[in-house]
């Protein structure tokens, strides 16, 4: 039988919906919320570009991740081009909290191939999160211009979160990636529970 790859119909995979009062919250400043996705995209971009430093011996993982760097930094120019048409400005990077015990949660000694794991289900992580936010937004929104304008972050970042679930069954055995996804799931669950509800930030 034909092994599945895991959670790909399913996009997220996520354990926890977001709190649907987060959508109003959202719309209180406009320039605080593009703000932080802004940010959200420089990170993406950085990330990738990271990895592609750290992991030379990777080729698939260049390939595929090169684009993704563009790509995320075309994201990042389109919310800048949003703020500006606005008159508002980029506002300082805030401390992100969510990213952070992601990180935390990440193997730090072991073997290569656990941390390379971990650090890729990271980034899939935040990409089904931030297109599970994406996709509240642009259903929830009353505004037609932001639903519309969100929706194509949604498309974008659901591709990235399969990505990096792909590069993580090429390079290490699929039971032992599925074994860990449940477990990063988990812990995103129980992160997403504890944390406020902040209009003003992303995730
Ligand atoms: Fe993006
Ligand atoms: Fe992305």
């Amino acid at each position: 039988m034909q092994e599945e790859t895991i959670d790909v119909k399913n996009i997220l995979g996520l354990q926890l919906p977001t709190d649907p009062r987060w959508v109003d919250l959202t719309a209180i400043s406009i320039e605080a919320i593009l703000t932080d996705h802004a940010y959200c995209e420089q990170k993406a971009a950085t990330t990738c570009i990271s990895l592609i430093q750290r992991y030379s011996e990777y080729e698939k993982m260049i390939t595929e991740l090169a684009p993704i760097v563009t790509e995320e930094w075309g994201h990042f120019r389109s919310v800048l081009t949003e703020l500006h048409k606005r008159g508002l400005k980029l506002g300082r990077q805030r401390k992100d909290l969510y990213v952070n015990e992601l990180m935390a949660f990440q193997k730090k000694g072991g073997h290569v191939d656990d941390r390379f794991l971990d650090e890729l289900l990271t980034m899939a992580l935040i990409e089904a999160r931030s297109c599970e936010r994406f996709k509240r937004l642009s259903e929830g929104l009353n505004d037609s211009y932001f639903r519309k304008f969100y929706r194509k972050f949604m498309e974008s970042e659901a591709g990235h979160y399969t990505l990096f679930i792909t590069l993580a069954e090429h390079y290490l055995p699929k039971p032992k990636v599925r074994k860990r996804w449940k477990e990063w799931l988990e812990f995103e669950k129980e992160l997403m529970n504890k944390m406020e509800i902040r209009g003003d930030r992303i995730h």
